[in-house]
């Protein structure tokens, strides 16, 4: 694949939570590696009055705040912050955005647009770009989500985005794929002979993924109570998730090729009818508990009015292809749960036949749990012969069999997903970018479920705040006779 790196990024947003915890840390982590490319330069933009040295004196303190104390080096920092630049834009303004093409200067050595935006602002910032002469064929523009709330808003923002770039500079984010962990995937299904011809219906019973958070709401009310769990984590994330344990082999590993395949899955995904929702998706919303120790107050209440949004949300998904008939996907994903966890179990079939029946040994079929974080670990829980003579019968116990990556690459840097996915950006590499057709194949399978809801007048139920969810939940899976992995 070649790479061919901007001399310049443009950041909107700048002064937003995501640039201060994510964007300007990353940056900076890959500067210190002196993988930036030598000249570029930074300008950052957004509504708040700045100028270059009042934003540099703003990214400081973003630094001395979120970047890890072993990172931090004051030479390098300064360094760092003297490719920072700063226009301030109301992005509204069509007239406004000259300043900015004159603060950026000239493109012909390639630019990276990085936008994070609200849905309703693409058409003006898409228009203003044009207007600037900061759209055209060497400039990129990497898209953070929300990238709409439904299939037809979604539709809108691609056909804007697309009116000034082409599919090939398109770079939609989910931060999900920057993650090492995550890339592993890719690495244990393909990378190894012993896995893949039981990956099937014939050899899984059921697959599981949890994504779990302590936190609330936090300061983002405006767009979560808006969104709800289900746009928030099950329309990218936890789909990109879905596709990676799904998808079949890519030929190569290419930017086409990946796609096409996690593509796929997403229009395999069997839609939900109206009246499936109800024994297929649970939802929820916290109420006042604690979650270690600590009294966190409810959904409610930290919004300050009452909210029909789900901030817990249970489904189980199937995927209509010869490789998924009749394997359960279950998808968790919660605020406010008692522990934050990325987790994919896969839950294999039984052996066949068990010889030891007679002997008294027990046997529970095989389990591959990949932990994503907090923790990277990947484990095959398998069946061993307890020590002993056996004279009461064979003792057979699951005992784990375990790679932990954390101890396996210990002396390696783990990096943020923004950092890689900003370097992707920089250098022009899409593989870990989602296209438009999966944006609006995972947004088709997610409307059909909202859909269900409304037809249904489902609400969510409560559930206490440090708990894993709704009871019903529970019963989503027991019904199959399968439990969720909890410990
Ligand atoms: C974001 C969601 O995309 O992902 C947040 O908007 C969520 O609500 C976050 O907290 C989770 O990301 P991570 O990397 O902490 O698992």
């Amino acid at each position: 694949m070649k790479r061919t790196p901007v001399g310049k990024l443009l950041l909107f947003g700048a002064t937003g939570d995501l640039a201060q915890r994510m964007l300007l840390p990353s940056l900076y982590g890959l500067d210190a590696d002196h993988l930036l490319p030598e000249t570029l330069t930074i300008t950052g933009t957004a509504r708040s009055e700045h100028d270059d040295a009042s934003y540099r004196a703003f990214a400081r303190e973003a630094l001395e705040e979120y970047l890890p104390k072993d990172r931090k080096d004051d030479a390098t920092i300064e360094s760092f912050l003297a490719r920072l630049q700063y226009q301030a834009l109301d992005a509204t303004d069509l007239e406004q955005y000259h300043l900015l093409s004159d603060k950026v200067g000239d493109v012909a050595g390639g630019l990276a647009i990085f936008l994070s935006t609200a849905p309703s602002l693409f058409e003006q910032v898409i228009g203003g770009l044009v207007k600037a002469g900061l759209a055209g064929d060497t400039v990129r523009i990497g898209l953070e989500k929300p990238l709409g709330y439904d299939l037809a808003s979604s539709r809108e923002i691609n056909d804007t985005v697309a009116k000034a770039f082409p599919e090939e500079r398109i770079f939609r984010i989910d931060h999900y794929l920057g993650k090492e962990t995550v890339q592993n995937i890719l690495a244990l299904r393909f990378g190894n002979s012993f896995f893949e011809p039981v990956w099937n219906a014939q050899g899984i019973d059921n697959v599981q993924i949890t994504i779990s958070e302590t936190v609330g709401l936090e300061d983002r009310a405006s767009y979560y109570d808006g969104a709800g769990a289900l746009r928030d984590m099950v329309a990218n994330h936890m789909l990109q998730l879905v596709a990676l344990i799904a998808m079949e082999p890519p030929a190569r590993y290419g930017v086409t090729e990946i796609r096409d395949e996690k593509a796929k899955v997403f229009r395999s995904l069997r839609q939900m009818k109206p009246e499936d929702v109800r024994q297929g998706s649970v939802i929820g919303q916290y109420m006042g508990g604690a979650i270690k120790g600590e009294i966190v107050r409810g959904y409610d209440e930290e919004l300050g009015k009452d909210s029909n949004t789900e901030t817990f949300v249970a489904i189980k998904a199937h995927i209509d292809n010869w490789r998924w008939q009749g394997v359960p996907f279950y998808l968790r994903t919660g605020k406010r749960m008692p522990t934050r966890r990325s987790e994919i179990a896969i839950q294999f079939k039984p052996v066949p036949h068990s010889m030891f029946q007679g002997r008294g040994g027990l046997l529970q079929p095989n389990m591959l749990v990949i932990r994503l974080q907090p923790e990277e670990y990947i484990q095959l829980l398998v069946m061993a012969k307890e020590p002993g003579l056996d004279r009461d019968g064979i003792r057979l116990r699951e005992v784990p069999l375990n790679l932990s990556l954390d101890a396996e690459f210990a002396g390696k840097r783990r990096r943020i997903a923004y950092e890689r996915l900003l370097l992707d950006l920089i250098e022009g590499d899409q593989t870990l970018f989602v296209r438009r057709d999966e944006v609006e194949a995972q947004w088709t399978w997610i409307d059909a479920i909202r859909e269900g809801w409304k037809a249904n007048d489902l609400k969510p139920k409560h559930y206490t705040a440090g708990t894993w969810g709704p009871a019903a939940s529970i019963a989503l899976t027991e019904r199959d006779g399968v439990s969720w992995q909890d410990d």
